[in-house]
Protein backbone atom coordinates (compact mmCIF):
# COMPACT_ATOMS: atom_id res chain seq x y z
CA UNK A 1 0.00 0.00 0.00
CA UNK A 2 1.45 3.17 -0.83
CA UNK A 3 0.97 6.04 2.33
CA UNK A 4 1.69 8.28 0.07
CA UNK A 5 4.00 10.00 2.70
CA UNK A 6 7.14 10.50 -0.28
CA UNK A 7 8.99 13.73 0.55
CA UNK A 8 5.96 15.11 2.77
CA UNK A 9 7.79 17.50 6.13
CA UNK A 10 6.96 15.54 9.47
CA UNK A 11 7.75 17.37 12.82
CA UNK A 12 7.81 14.58 15.59
CA UNK A 13 7.95 15.98 19.40
CA UNK A 14 9.69 13.41 21.95
CA UNK A 15 11.26 11.79 19.21
CA UNK A 16 14.26 10.99 20.94
CA UNK A 17 13.16 7.48 22.18
CA UNK A 18 10.25 4.76 22.55
CA UNK A 19 7.32 5.53 20.38
CA UNK A 20 8.55 8.99 18.97
CA UNK A 21 12.09 7.28 18.03
CA UNK A 22 9.53 4.31 16.30
CA UNK A 23 7.38 7.02 14.81
CA UNK A 24 10.80 8.86 13.12
CA UNK A 25 11.96 5.54 11.82
CA UNK A 26 8.39 5.02 10.07
CA UNK A 27 8.33 8.46 8.97
CA UNK A 28 11.52 8.06 7.38
CA UNK A 29 11.20 4.60 5.96
CA UNK A 30 8.42 6.05 4.19
CA UNK A 31 11.03 8.59 2.54
CA UNK A 32 8.82 11.21 4.28
CA UNK A 33 11.22 14.24 5.73
CA UNK A 34 11.48 14.32 9.38
CA UNK A 35 12.27 16.82 11.81
CA UNK A 36 12.34 15.55 15.24
CA UNK A 37 12.59 17.45 18.89
CA UNK A 38 12.70 16.99 22.38
CA UNK A 39 15.16 18.67 25.20
CA UNK A 40 17.95 16.25 24.19
CA UNK A 41 18.98 13.86 21.03
CA UNK A 42 19.96 10.32 22.23
CA UNK A 43 22.85 8.19 19.87
CA UNK A 44 19.69 6.65 18.39
CA UNK A 45 18.02 9.61 17.07
CA UNK A 46 21.30 11.21 15.21
CA UNK A 47 21.77 7.88 13.86
CA UNK A 48 18.03 8.44 11.97
CA UNK A 49 19.04 11.25 9.88
CA UNK A 50 16.25 13.43 10.77
CA UNK A 51 16.66 16.99 11.50
CA UNK A 52 16.91 17.96 15.34
CA UNK A 53 15.80 20.91 17.09
CA UNK A 54 16.49 20.97 20.92
CA UNK A 55 13.17 22.13 23.19
CA UNK A 56 11.37 21.72 26.44
CA UNK A 57 8.07 21.72 25.71
CA UNK A 58 6.43 21.72 28.77
CA UNK A 59 7.11 25.62 29.22
CA UNK A 60 4.99 28.26 27.82
CA UNK A 61 7.52 29.34 25.19
CA UNK A 62 9.10 26.55 24.02
CA UNK A 63 6.66 25.28 21.75
CA UNK A 64 6.31 27.91 19.38
CA UNK A 65 9.59 28.65 19.55
CA UNK A 66 10.83 25.21 18.78
CA UNK A 67 8.18 25.38 15.69
CA UNK A 68 9.38 28.95 14.77
CA UNK A 69 13.18 27.05 14.68
CA UNK A 70 11.15 24.35 12.32
CA UNK A 71 9.28 26.34 9.86
CA UNK A 72 12.87 28.99 9.65
CA UNK A 73 14.35 26.45 7.92
CA UNK A 74 11.77 24.83 5.77
CA UNK A 75 8.34 26.71 5.87
CA UNK A 76 6.23 23.60 4.67
CA UNK A 77 4.84 21.35 7.17
CA UNK A 78 2.52 18.32 6.25
CA UNK A 79 2.65 15.99 9.38
CA UNK A 80 2.57 17.54 13.06
CA UNK A 81 2.88 14.42 15.46
CA UNK A 82 2.07 15.75 19.11
CA UNK A 83 3.69 12.78 21.21
CA UNK A 84 5.83 14.09 24.31
CA UNK A 85 4.46 13.10 27.40
CA UNK A 86 4.57 10.86 30.16
CA UNK A 87 3.52 10.25 33.61
CA UNK A 88 4.56 12.49 36.14
CA UNK A 89 5.09 11.54 39.91
CA UNK A 90 5.08 13.48 43.16
CA UNK A 91 8.76 12.87 44.84
CA UNK A 92 6.78 10.04 47.82
CA UNK A 93 4.07 7.78 46.62
CA UNK A 94 0.76 8.34 48.91
CA UNK A 95 -2.33 7.35 48.97
CA UNK A 96 -3.71 10.49 48.65
CA UNK A 97 -6.19 10.58 45.47
CA UNK A 98 -5.17 13.53 44.24
CA UNK A 99 -1.76 12.19 43.58
CA UNK A 100 -0.26 15.54 45.04
CA UNK A 101 -0.53 19.08 44.73
CA UNK A 102 -0.66 21.55 42.21
CA UNK A 103 2.79 21.34 41.32
CA UNK A 104 2.60 18.05 40.04
CA UNK A 105 -0.93 18.20 38.21
CA UNK A 106 0.44 21.56 36.57
CA UNK A 107 3.58 19.48 35.26
CA UNK A 108 1.40 16.39 34.26
CA UNK A 109 -1.29 19.27 32.62
CA UNK A 110 2.08 21.41 30.96
CA UNK A 111 3.45 18.48 29.36
CA UNK A 112 0.14 16.03 28.20
CA UNK A 113 -1.98 18.49 27.20
CA UNK A 114 -0.68 22.35 26.86
CA UNK A 115 2.26 21.12 24.89
CA UNK A 116 -0.27 19.80 22.52
CA UNK A 117 -2.06 22.25 22.37
CA UNK A 118 0.91 25.03 21.58
CA UNK A 119 2.77 22.89 19.47
CA UNK A 120 -0.73 22.36 17.17
CA UNK A 121 -1.85 26.24 17.67
CA UNK A 122 1.93 27.30 16.09
CA UNK A 123 2.08 24.73 13.63
CA UNK A 124 -1.62 25.20 12.42
CA UNK A 125 -1.07 27.75 9.18
CA UNK A 126 1.80 25.69 8.12
CA UNK A 127 -0.49 22.82 7.96
CA UNK A 128 -3.45 24.59 6.80
CA UNK A 129 -1.64 25.90 3.69
CA UNK A 130 -0.43 21.93 3.14
CA UNK A 131 -3.76 20.70 4.01
CA UNK A 132 -2.12 17.96 6.21
CA UNK A 133 -2.38 16.27 9.51
CA UNK A 134 -2.60 16.08 13.58
CA UNK A 135 -1.77 13.12 15.32
CA UNK A 136 -1.50 13.27 18.54
CA UNK A 137 -0.53 10.46 21.06
CA UNK A 138 -3.26 9.89 23.68
CA UNK A 139 -3.04 6.74 26.78
CA UNK A 140 -5.95 3.67 27.62
CA UNK A 141 -5.16 6.20 31.05
CA UNK A 142 -7.63 8.42 29.85
CA UNK A 143 -10.26 5.54 29.52
CA UNK A 144 -9.59 3.31 32.21
CA UNK A 145 -11.10 4.66 35.64
CA UNK A 146 -8.74 2.89 37.91
CA UNK A 147 -5.78 4.77 36.04
CA UNK A 148 -2.96 6.51 37.90
CA UNK A 149 -2.06 8.83 38.22
CA UNK A 150 -4.66 10.34 37.65
CA UNK A 151 -3.48 13.58 36.97
CA UNK A 152 -1.65 12.14 33.70
CA UNK A 153 -5.23 10.19 32.73
CA UNK A 154 -6.81 13.91 33.52
CA UNK A 155 -4.31 15.73 31.24
CA UNK A 156 -4.64 12.62 28.46
CA UNK A 157 -8.63 12.90 28.61
CA UNK A 158 -8.24 16.83 28.47
CA UNK A 159 -6.45 15.64 25.45
CA UNK A 160 -8.36 13.86 23.95
CA UNK A 161 -11.48 16.25 24.08
CA UNK A 162 -9.45 18.85 22.31
CA UNK A 163 -8.49 16.34 19.59
CA UNK A 164 -12.41 15.88 18.96
CA UNK A 165 -13.23 19.43 19.11
CA UNK A 166 -10.41 20.79 16.93
CA UNK A 167 -10.98 18.21 14.32
CA UNK A 168 -14.25 19.87 13.55
CA UNK A 169 -13.04 23.24 13.88
CA UNK A 170 -9.99 22.78 11.12
CA UNK A 171 -11.86 19.64 8.87
CA UNK A 172 -13.01 22.64 6.36
CA UNK A 173 -9.74 24.17 6.19
CA UNK A 174 -8.55 20.40 4.80
CA UNK A 175 -6.61 19.65 7.93
CA UNK A 176 -7.19 15.91 9.91
CA UNK A 177 -6.76 15.73 13.48
CA UNK A 178 -6.65 12.02 14.93
CA UNK A 179 -5.58 10.37 17.99
CA UNK A 180 -4.13 6.94 19.35
CA UNK A 181 -4.48 5.41 22.44
CA UNK A 182 -1.75 3.20 23.01
CA UNK A 183 -1.62 0.50 26.79
CA UNK A 184 1.29 -0.44 28.19
CA UNK A 185 4.00 -0.40 25.17
CA UNK A 186 7.92 -1.27 25.63
CA UNK A 187 9.35 1.81 25.93
CA UNK A 188 11.90 3.41 28.89
CA UNK A 189 9.14 5.04 30.30
CA UNK A 190 8.14 1.41 31.20
CA UNK A 191 11.67 -1.10 31.61
CA UNK A 192 13.70 1.69 31.89
CA UNK A 193 15.81 2.31 35.17
CA UNK A 194 14.44 5.72 35.91
CA UNK A 195 10.98 5.69 34.22
CA UNK A 196 7.83 6.32 35.41
CA UNK A 197 7.04 2.09 36.32
CA UNK A 198 10.50 1.90 37.84
CA UNK A 199 9.71 4.93 40.20
CA UNK A 200 6.16 3.62 41.22
CA UNK A 201 8.15 -0.11 41.78
CA UNK A 202 10.83 1.55 44.14
CA UNK A 203 7.80 3.59 45.75
CA UNK A 204 5.69 0.79 46.17
CA UNK A 205 8.56 -1.53 47.43
CA UNK A 206 8.62 -4.00 44.86
CA UNK A 207 10.96 -5.19 42.16
CA UNK A 208 10.85 -3.33 38.96
CA UNK A 209 10.43 -6.10 36.70
CA UNK A 210 7.83 -7.96 38.35
CA UNK A 211 5.74 -4.34 38.33
CA UNK A 212 6.41 -4.53 34.90
CA UNK A 213 5.68 -8.23 33.97
CA UNK A 214 2.05 -7.74 35.95
CA UNK A 215 1.32 -4.57 33.89
CA UNK A 216 -0.34 -6.00 30.64
CA UNK A 217 -2.54 -8.20 32.97
CA UNK A 218 -3.02 -5.13 35.43
CA UNK A 219 -4.43 -3.24 32.44
CA UNK A 220 -6.56 -5.80 31.06
CA UNK A 221 -4.65 -6.55 28.08
CA UNK A 222 -5.91 -10.00 26.41
CA UNK A 223 -1.99 -10.44 24.84
CA UNK A 224 -0.52 -10.42 28.04
CA UNK A 225 2.75 -8.26 26.41
CA UNK A 226 3.97 -5.01 26.39
CA UNK A 227 3.40 -3.03 23.07
CA UNK A 228 6.06 -2.91 20.48
CA UNK A 229 6.98 1.15 19.51
CA UNK A 230 7.30 0.12 15.84
CA UNK A 231 3.16 -1.22 15.94
CA UNK A 232 2.06 2.40 17.49
CA UNK A 233 3.96 3.92 14.43
CA UNK A 234 2.50 1.54 11.65
CA UNK A 235 -0.79 3.38 13.37
CA UNK A 236 0.37 6.77 13.67
CA UNK A 237 1.11 7.01 9.64
CA UNK A 238 -1.86 5.29 8.76
CA UNK A 239 -3.64 8.27 10.35
CA UNK A 240 -0.97 10.73 8.66
CA UNK A 241 -1.65 9.70 5.28
CA UNK A 242 -3.27 11.40 2.54
CA UNK A 243 -4.55 7.87 1.67
CA UNK A 244 -7.24 7.92 4.31
CA UNK A 245 -8.99 11.65 3.90
CA UNK A 246 -12.05 10.39 5.55
CA UNK A 247 -10.42 9.64 9.18
CA UNK A 248 -11.18 12.87 10.94
CA UNK A 249 -11.45 13.22 14.71
CA UNK A 250 -10.65 9.47 15.38
CA UNK A 251 -8.97 7.69 18.40
CA UNK A 252 -7.91 4.55 17.12
CA UNK A 253 -7.17 2.20 20.25
CA UNK A 254 -3.73 0.12 19.89
CA UNK A 255 -4.53 -1.60 23.64
CA UNK A 256 -4.76 -5.05 23.13
CA UNK A 257 -8.24 -4.69 24.48
CA UNK A 258 -7.45 -3.01 27.74
CA UNK A 259 -9.95 -0.22 26.65
CA UNK A 260 -13.42 -2.08 28.26
CA UNK A 261 -16.07 0.05 26.62
CA UNK A 262 -18.17 -1.14 23.51
N1 LIG B 1 4.97 3.68 26.98
C1 LIG B 1 3.69 3.48 27.31
O1 LIG B 1 3.33 2.47 27.91
C2 LIG B 1 2.63 4.50 26.91
C3 LIG B 1 1.29 4.12 27.03
C4 LIG B 1 0.29 5.03 26.66
C5 LIG B 1 0.64 6.28 26.19
N2 LIG B 1 1.96 6.63 26.09
C6 LIG B 1 2.28 7.97 25.58
O2 LIG B 1 3.13 7.85 24.46
C7 LIG B 1 3.98 8.99 24.37
C8 LIG B 1 5.44 8.55 24.28
O3 LIG B 1 5.74 7.76 25.42
P1 LIG B 1 7.06 6.87 25.51
O4 LIG B 1 6.70 5.68 26.30
O5 LIG B 1 7.70 6.73 24.19
O6 LIG B 1 7.93 7.84 26.47
P2 LIG B 1 9.51 7.97 26.66
O7 LIG B 1 10.22 6.75 26.18
O8 LIG B 1 9.69 8.41 28.06
O9 LIG B 1 9.86 9.18 25.66
C9 LIG B 1 9.32 10.45 25.92
C10 LIG B 1 9.85 11.43 24.89
O10 LIG B 1 9.34 12.72 25.20
C11 LIG B 1 10.43 13.64 25.37
N3 LIG B 1 10.09 14.61 26.41
C12 LIG B 1 9.83 14.37 27.72
N4 LIG B 1 9.63 15.51 28.37
C13 LIG B 1 9.76 16.50 27.46
C14 LIG B 1 9.69 17.93 27.53
N5 LIG B 1 9.45 18.56 28.70
N6 LIG B 1 9.87 18.65 26.40
C15 LIG B 1 10.14 18.03 25.22
N7 LIG B 1 10.20 16.68 25.09
C16 LIG B 1 10.04 15.95 26.20
C17 LIG B 1 11.61 12.74 25.75
O11 LIG B 1 12.87 13.34 25.42
P3 LIG B 1 13.70 14.27 26.49
O12 LIG B 1 13.62 13.58 27.81
O13 LIG B 1 15.08 14.38 25.92
O14 LIG B 1 13.00 15.58 26.45
C18 LIG B 1 11.35 11.53 24.87
O15 LIG B 1 11.80 11.77 23.56
C19 LIG B 1 3.68 9.84 25.61
O16 LIG B 1 2.75 10.85 25.27
C20 LIG B 1 3.03 8.85 26.57
O17 LIG B 1 2.16 9.49 27.47
C21 LIG B 1 2.97 5.76 26.43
Amino acid sequence: MDLQLADQHVLVTGASRGIGLAVVRAFLAEGARVTATARRATPELTATGAAFVAADLSTPEGPRRMVEEVLSAGPRLDVLVNNAGGGILPDKLSDDPFDAGDEVWAAAFALNFEAAVRTTRAALPALVEARGAVVNISSDSARRPGSEPLAYASAKAALNTFSRGLAERVAASGVRVNSVTPSATRTSLVTGPDGYVAQVAAGLGIPHEALVSALPQQNGMLTDALIDPAEIARTVLLLASPAMPSVIGANWSVDAGATKAV
